[in-house]
């Protein structure tokens, strides 16, 4: 039985389409119903762009976690809700059913009311990819509080300027993460994140690793013992009486912080049930989810994709969601197939990166693996090239898995762009179609609509949306000023995406990559003004500039020009100093690709720094630099490009 709300053919997606852009507010409703609302809303939609302010099912009342466990307890009980499979394959796998994940859920939302968290309060989540992470994302739900989960390549440095951002007071950790060959010490990352803190209240932190840890009296816990209490308290006769907070549809449910082209980055805020409706509804119809099929999505719930394809979508439609604690790679490359074959796995999400990256190692990894239970295949995070896609298509979905090239953003909560498995075609490199809701336009620097094709008969353009879906940020948290001028002023009356993209005559849509200062590294969005900060605060650079460069794995590498006093040791040491600093500011997934030594940087007479040449150079470019006859000092570009790494 599909989802009444699934689109099952073409025609039905223009249909839906075309209603869902014409009377946008009986379409959602239509969706809304389907969810349990402790009172339905008022008012559908209400929108401008310009403050911006965007409201969704105003008035109604609900708890999301009601949406994603306790109104699929009674059917679904016993099913898998999460199938946890650990980074050692050795390890035991742990099967979560949806009874387990309420007790679960229930008995961490009690330990957080015991040690104190109330409803909007900011509980910041550091942990490794455990179950307990997704107890506590939901647990924070049930409650009422404000999750921000942050991703643990973070450092302590990050970690601390998200808490005061955020205004955090509780964290949830766990003395380690495995990942790969790896421990991550994350308790000791907070330690060092907490020096000088005055606002955070309480740590809760779960044992993964039994690595050493610090315990503050009075504010460190272990979880464990948080639990067993908490147990005591809300079990009696085998029955949970944990009763979720009741909530409006617009109070926030989390903050995740993404990059910007500024240097500091913002907390995106999405509210609880546009969030709902929306990963409910674009899991459902892009994957083409069907009840029982197993669902796969290999991101890491530190980021947006594994906040709404690992938890919201798939536990709200009562899927199964397969959640991996560990990296492609290890103990080797076959590990995803591994996954795919011992959990029949039926519909397989991953990046471009994994891909190209799995792609090197050949198909010895694929030998003996039976992938026959996947049904779709699809991809996220950056723009996938065609060889990637052919051999994704051929290797892994065997040319019968429909592949979908889903396009979004942390912003945007869910798919925005993508085709839809097996409904509309694909077409590979593109995105291809809007998904019911969506209304995107390319415009010009103008912010004029381009009707113009180039000669390849595309437009060609920067990315806008023009009214709300209902998954789209509200504001970004504790300062609404800056989500209206980073998405709402650039154009007029348009959300802009920051992404460039092509339009073809059928109304397919190519992202062709970011048009502001923001670099895309294996999927991950780094600002190149933080890149830069951070490099700057290492103590012998004078100035950098950072520039993205096509990397045959990771998509974009990181390539930065350093001006540099007084080395200590030659060139090889100095830079593995600055990866030390960049570590500590950022965390190890800002790590410069390479760093060139230069003596100075293309600036023009006003002193700004030419990054077109910069990217052509780090690019491979020597010839076609465009016009250099406005820079300060033209000389320095001969000495850039003799010198490029
Ligand atoms: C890029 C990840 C091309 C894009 C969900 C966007 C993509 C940024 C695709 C958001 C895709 C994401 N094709 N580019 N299918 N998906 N991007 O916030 O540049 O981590 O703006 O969200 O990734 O990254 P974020």
């Amino acid at each position: 039985m599909p989802y009444p709300y699934q689109i099952t053919s073409l025609e039905q997606y223009h249909n839906d389409y075309k209603r869902s852009v014409e009377e946008p507010e009986t379409f959602w409703a239509d969706v809304a119903e389907n969810f349990y609302w402790r009172k339905k809303w008022d008012r559908v939609l209400e929108w401008n762009f310009t403050e911006p302010k965007i409201e969704w099912f105003k008035g109604g009342k609900l708890n999301i976690t009601e949406n994603c466990i306790d109104r699929h307890l009674e059917k679904l009980g016993d099913k898998p809700a999460l199938i946890w499979v650990p980074n050692d394959p050795e390890d035991r796998t742990r099967i979560v059913t949806y009874n387990r994940l309420h007790k679960r859920v229930c008995q961490f939302a009690q330990v957080l009311i015991n040690n104190g968290v109330q409803k909007g309060d900011r509980v910041c989540i550091y942990m490794g990819m455990v179950p307990e992470l997704s107890y506590a994302v939901l647990g924070c739900a049930r409650i009422g509080a404000i999750h921000s989960v942050i991703f643990g390549g973070f450092s302590a440095q990050s970690i601390a300027d998200r808490l005061y951002d955020a205004q955090a007071e509780f964290i949830v950790t766990c003395d380690g993460a495995y990942r790969g060959n790896k421990d991550i010490p994350l308790k000791s990352i907070i330690d060092d994140a907490l020096i000088g803190n005055r606002t955070i209240k309480r740590v809760i932190v779960y044992t993964r690793t039994r690595t050493p840890v610090s315990m503050l009296k009075g504010r460190d816990v272990w979880w464990e013992d948080e639990m067993e209490h908490a147990e005591a308290q809300i079990e009696k006769d085998n029955v949970i009486t944990m009763p979720a907070t009741e909530m409006d549809a617009e109070d926030p449910l989390f903050i995740l912080y993404t990059s910007g082209s500024t240097g500091k980055p913002k907390g995106v805020v999405h509210s609880i049930a546009g969030y709902m409706v929306w990963t409910n509804y674009t899991f459902v119809n892009t994957f083409q989810y069907k009840p029982g099929d197993v669902f796969f999505c290999t991101a890491d719930i530190g980021w947006i994709t594994g906040h709404s394809y690992i938890l919201y979508g798939p536990l709200s439609a009562g899927g199964t969601s397969v959640m991996f604690e560990g990296v492609p790679t290890f103990p080797d490359a076959g590990r995803f197939w591994d996954i795919v074959d011992k959990h029949k796995v039926n519909i397989l999400y991953t990046a471009p990166t994994a891909i190209r990256s799995l792609m090197s190692y050949g198909l010895d990894p694929l030998k003996g693996k039976d992938l026959s239970t996947l049904k779709v295949l699809g991809t996220v995070g950056e723009p996938i090239n065609e060889e990637a896609w052919h051999w994704y298509d051929d290797n892994i979905g065997k040319n019968k898995c429909p592949v979908v090239d889903t396009w979004w953003q942390t912003e945007t909560g869910g798919t925005l762009i993508t085709n839809m498995a097996g409904v509309t075609p694909a077409k590979p490199g593109w995105a291809t179609l809007p998904m019911p809701g969506v209304q995107p336009l390319l415009v010009d620097e103008n912010g004029k609509e381009v009707t113009e094709p180039n000669a390849d008969g595309l437009l060609k353009g920067n990315l806008c949306i023009k009214a709300p879906w209902p998954g789209i940020l509200r504001t970004t948290y504790g300062d609404h000023e800056r989500c209206r001028t980073n998405y709402f002023a650039t154009y007029e009356n348009l959300y802009f995406t920051g992404d460039g993209a092509l339009k073809d005559k059928d109304g397919n849509f190519r992202i062709t990559g970011r048009v502001d200062d923001v670099l895309n590294i294996s999927g991950h969005r780094i600002g190149t003004a933080e890149l830069e900060n951070a490099i700057n605060m290492h103590a012998g650079v004078i100035e950098s500039a950072v520039v993205g460069y096509p990397h045959d794995i990771k998509g974009q590498g990181i390539y930065a020009y350093v001006i540099y006093g007084h080395m200590h040791g030659d060139e090889e040491q100095t830079r593995k100093d600055i990866f030390q600093t960049v570590s500590r500011v950022i965390g190890a997934i800002a790590k410069p690709d390479k760093i060139q030594f230069v003596t100075g940087l293309p600036k023009t007479r006003s002193g700004k720094i030419m990054r077109r040449i910069l990217r052509k150079i780090a690019d491979g470019e020597t010839e076609n630099l465009g016009d250099i006859s406005t820079l300060l000092d033209p000389g320095v570009v001969e000495e850039i490009k003799n010198g490029k790494l």
